[in-house]
């Protein structure tokens, strides 16, 4: 069976996970609670960090630089950092105040529970620059594409370790406030937020488009 057909393959647990590579593609899920009790052992994030520095990147110049924030009081200054953002883009959504307010508890509380973030950030400093605008924003888009690559090794190596991990996407709304929380330089582009853990509850699964409705062209 191709990757791209049917579900998941049924995942058994934490360290008890088939990890040949099509099980750990089709068994990594996106996870929003974590168990916040439990620590995540530090090889997991450096081994998940070297995993994500094998991804394919323009000139092979990678492009990416990884913040990980453990301790509390960085995750809830993080978290309290962002919470002005998001409410304002929920509040010009148009949202009810009351619902405002609960989306925000819950953002809070996922950046709370989850006992590691990592923060991956778009590093430019190395790629080729050019005269023209053009060639200089397709150089900046690969740079983006590779970094989606390392982040896909980096979760797919946490869930074969038998963690889970999330994708939250609040720090491209706001990159220079993610970047003064965590005192990162100038040149680092906070592009995403990556909570992880051990998995409180398994999320419900989306289903997969059929691969015939993938390709879209075969001659
Ligand atoms: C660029 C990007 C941004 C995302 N941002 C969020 C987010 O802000 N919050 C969230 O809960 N999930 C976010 N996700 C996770 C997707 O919702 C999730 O990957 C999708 O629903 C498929 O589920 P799966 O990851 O369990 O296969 C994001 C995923 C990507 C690739």
């Amino acid at each position: 069976m191709g990757l791209g057909v049917g579900l998941p393959v049924a995942v058994t647990g934490a360290g008890d996970r088939p990890n040949d590579l099509a099980s750990v593609i089709r068994g990594r899920r996106s996870v929003r609670a974590f168990d916040a009790g439990r620590a995540v052992p530090r090889t997991v994030i450096e081994d998940a960090i070297a995993a994500a520095g094998w991804a394919p990147s323009p000139h092979g110049r990678q492009p990416w630089r990884f913040a990980v924030v453990e301790s509390f009081s960085r995750r809830a200054a993080l978290a309290e950092a962002m919470a002005g953002t998001w409410d304002a883009q929920l509040s010009l959504d148009g949202q009810e105040r009351a619902i405002v307010e609960a989306r925000l508890s819950k953002s809070r509380q996922r950046l709370h529970r989850a006992p590691i973030l990592i923060v991956p950030c778009l590093y430019l400093s190395d790629l080729d620059v050019y005269p023209n605008a053009d060639r200089q924003a397709a150089e900046t888009t690969m740079a983006i594409q590779s970094l989606g690559a390392a982040i896909q090794n980096l979760l797919l190596s946490v869930y074969a370790a038998g963690l889970d991990a999330g994708w939250m996407c609040a720090p491209l709304f706001c990159p220079e406030i993610v970047r003064d929380a965590l005192g990162l330089g100038q040149e680092l582009i906070p592009h995403a937020l990556l909570p992880i853990g051990y998995a409180a509850k398994d999320p419900v699964r989306r289903e997969r488009r059929p691969v015939a409705e993938l390709i879209v062209g075969w001659d």
